[in-house]
């Protein structure tokens, strides 16, 4: 099969294109996918700079989520569905073998294309928001980096579900934010959002992916009994946290990866972001936002586009 693979650890330059990658081995019960779509993540270029190895049994291959077609059915799924998947890697390549119970059929108003880049971003939002979050309607929450492939899915399902949704952008990015729902975009620039929301009483849940950089101005951000969730580290490891804030403001932090979930609580996710959310992807109601596509072959071109911070929404890679 064709795939992309890293040739040692590094920038983009050490992505490379090979024609004869071994074929994932089949496994007693799991789908065999023909990737059509896949797309980028922060977490590949962690991975690809070595900092993100995948979990015990995954693919060394790049790739959480593809869109495609069954080549080998399972579970309940026939021979030329179209399909996307849940992946802990490999999505960089022309086939994957998946367990049937991380896949969905690709929902009507979506399309193979986009499907490529729903899951590892829709499903993060549905399981931070709505089952470790349990965002309510008329809640206020904070989403930080609404711009990118997670933001702009937390920001459409903490909308469906009727919450104040305030998030943090930069630049021309503030505009889009607005235009998909945020009630308040703060240029995280310019404007401090911690004492912004301080001033409107505060936010019941904060979505964050700075980690250190933002730990104290978050704790100060949220109101009593408010809830964070930290999904990733842009800003840091380490930070230094006052206690006695947790306490007093009966506050509480928590931490999550989508990626190393064991597999039985991820068929549970799948299962049930199937009733909740799949139907509204399916009627239109929700979307991937798709900044651009590049072909696999130009992943290394994909990955820097990325990094650069430019454009709002998924980079999509046709396989
Ligand atoms: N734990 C999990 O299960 C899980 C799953 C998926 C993703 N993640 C994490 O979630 C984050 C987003 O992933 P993604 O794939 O959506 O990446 P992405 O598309 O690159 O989005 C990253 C976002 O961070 C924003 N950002 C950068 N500096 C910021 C700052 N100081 N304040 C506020 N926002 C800032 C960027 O906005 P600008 O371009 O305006 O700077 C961009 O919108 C990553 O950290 C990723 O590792 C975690």
């Amino acid at each position: 099969m064709h795939a992309i693979v890293c040739e040692g650890a590094g920038g983009p330059e050490v992505l490379s294109w090979v024609d004869d990658a071994p074929a994932p081995p089949a496994r007693a019960g799991w789908l065999r996918i023909a990737v059509r779509w896949t797309a980028v993540n922060r977490a590949d270029l962690l991975q690809r700079q070595g900092y993100y190895p995948p979990p015990p049994g995954a693919s060394p291959l790049l790739g959480l989520e593809a869109a495609g077609v069954v080549l080998e059915a399972a579970g309940p799924f026939a021979v030329g569905d179209e399909v996307m998947a849940l992946l802990p890697g490999g999505g960089y390549a022309s086939e994957v073998v998946v367990d049937p119970r991380h896949v969905l059929p690709v929902p009507g108003a979506i399309g193979l294309q986009s499907a490529g880049g729903l899951m590892e971003t829709f499903l993060t939002a549905y399981l931070n928001l709505t089952l470790l979050g349990e965002l309510e309607a008329g809640q206020r929450v904070l989403v930080h980096g609404e711009s990118g492939g997670v933001g702009t899915a937390a920001l459409q399902w903490a909308n469906r579900l009727g919450a104040e949704v305030w998030t943090t952008a930069s630049g021309a990015k503030l505009e889009r934010c607005r235009a998909l729902g945020a009630t308040r975009a703060l240029d995280y620039r310019l404007e401090d959002f911690a004492t912004e929301l301080e001033l409107a009483g505060g936010a019941d849940l904060i979505l964050d992916c700075l980690g250190a950089r933002y730990l104290e101005p978050n704790l100060r951000a949220l109101r009593t009994h408010g809830r964070l969730i930290v999904i990733g580290l842009q800003g840091g490891r380490k930070a230094e946290l006052d206690l006695l804030t947790l306490l007093q403001g009966r506050k509480q932090i928590l931490g999550s990866t989508l990626r190393t979930l064991a597999d039985e609580r991820k068929a549970d996710l799948v299962s049930r972001f199937r009733d909740e959310v799949w139907p509204l992807l399916d009627r239109g109601e929700l979307a991937v936002v798709v900044e651009r596509s590049f072909p696999l072959r130009c992943a290394a071109a994909a990955h820097a586009h990325l990094a650069s911070g430019a454009g709002v929404g998924k980079i999509l890679l046709e396989v």
